[in-house]
């Protein structure tokens, strides 16, 4: 089944100790931890906190409100939109490790009231109708191959009128992705659509698409001020390596590439639950 083979992809088998080790290395001590010193390591996504931070500004979230994070990862972002923005935050993913480090994670940053986690399916949310003030996703839906159900179960579980931003990895004009990248190893469980056929769902499932954000550019930029940095200090010691694990620095790279020849198109969709 396709989500069993997701899962163990992401599956690092010694997370925690992995993750307790790096902090360990960058000096950071746990007393005290916080959403914003773990940033540059548990956001698994193209240009890491950053890109979050873009994401919050469209998000547009209030002190109170509650959101969901599907696909949550370790719940990097969660714990820093909860932390930044007083909103509460409820993140599901497939993966139980990743659940359970984002679960100590949060406590060892003192936000568990605020940033809950729990294991489970992006096409069978365990949440009622209506259940969320907003909500967002990043760099989840390259990994379904149902889309149509993935974004329809987000608009379930929205308000009418709730914010949704949607970012993902789209299918560019310049031939197939190079594998093996951060979501997949190989074709198999990479499930890519274009821009505008991702738009197109997103409005069929109950959405009005209210801006497409192509940050290529961005992206292109931000993985050439990567490779000077490691060239002139060496890699930052904490960084996604550490949760990617197998081949990680080759994903990595071939997903600068894959951006770099068109191949792959880091996108964000702004939209309203209609
Ligand atoms: C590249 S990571 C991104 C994690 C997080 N959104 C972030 O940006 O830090 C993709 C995540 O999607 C999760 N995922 C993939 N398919 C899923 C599904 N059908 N339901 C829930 N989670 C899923 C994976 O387990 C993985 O944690």
């Amino acid at each position: 089944m396709t989500i069993d083979k997701v899962a163990a992809h992401y599956t690092h088998g010694t997370l925690m100790d992995a993750v307790l080790a790096k902090l360990a290395e960058a000096g950071i001590a746990l007393d005290g931890l916080t959403a914003q010193d773990l940033a540059p390591m548990d956001h698994l996504h193209g240009r890491g906190r950053e890109a979050t931070d873009e994401m919050i500004a469209r998000l547009q979230p209030q002190p109170g409100q509650h959101l969901i994070d599907i696909g949550c990862g370790v719940g990097g972002p969660a714990r820093y939109l909860a932390a930044t923005t007083g909103a509460r935050v409820s993140g599901i993913d497939l993966t139980p490790e990743f659940i359970a480090v984002a679960d100590e994670l949060a406590t060892m940053t003192g936000l568990s009231d605020r940033a809950d986690f729990q294991v489970g399916d992006a096409l069978n949310l365990p949440f009622d109708a209506a259940a969320f003030d907003a909500g967002y996703t990043q760099n989840v839906s390259m990994s379904v191959p149902d889309k149509a159900r993935f974004f329809a179960e987000a608009a379930r579980v929205l308000k009418p009128g709730a914010r949704f931003v949607a970012g993902e990895v789209a299918q560019g004009p310049g031939g197939d992705v190079i594998y093996p990248v951060p979501w997949a190893m190989t074709a198999e469980i990479s499930h890519l659509t274009t821009p505008e056929e991702t738009a197109a769902i997103l409005e069929d499932a109950g959405f009005r698409v209210e801006a497409i954000h192509d940050s290529t550019d961005q992206a292109m930029a931000y993985n050439q001020a990567a490779r000077t940095r490691a060239k002139e200090q060496g890699a930052p010691i904490l960084n996604p390596l550490v949760i990617l694990r197998e081949n990680a620095l080759e994903r990595m790279r071939n997903s600068a590439r894959n951006v770099a020849q068109g191949r792959a198109i880091p996108v964000e969709f702004v939209c309203i639950r209609s």
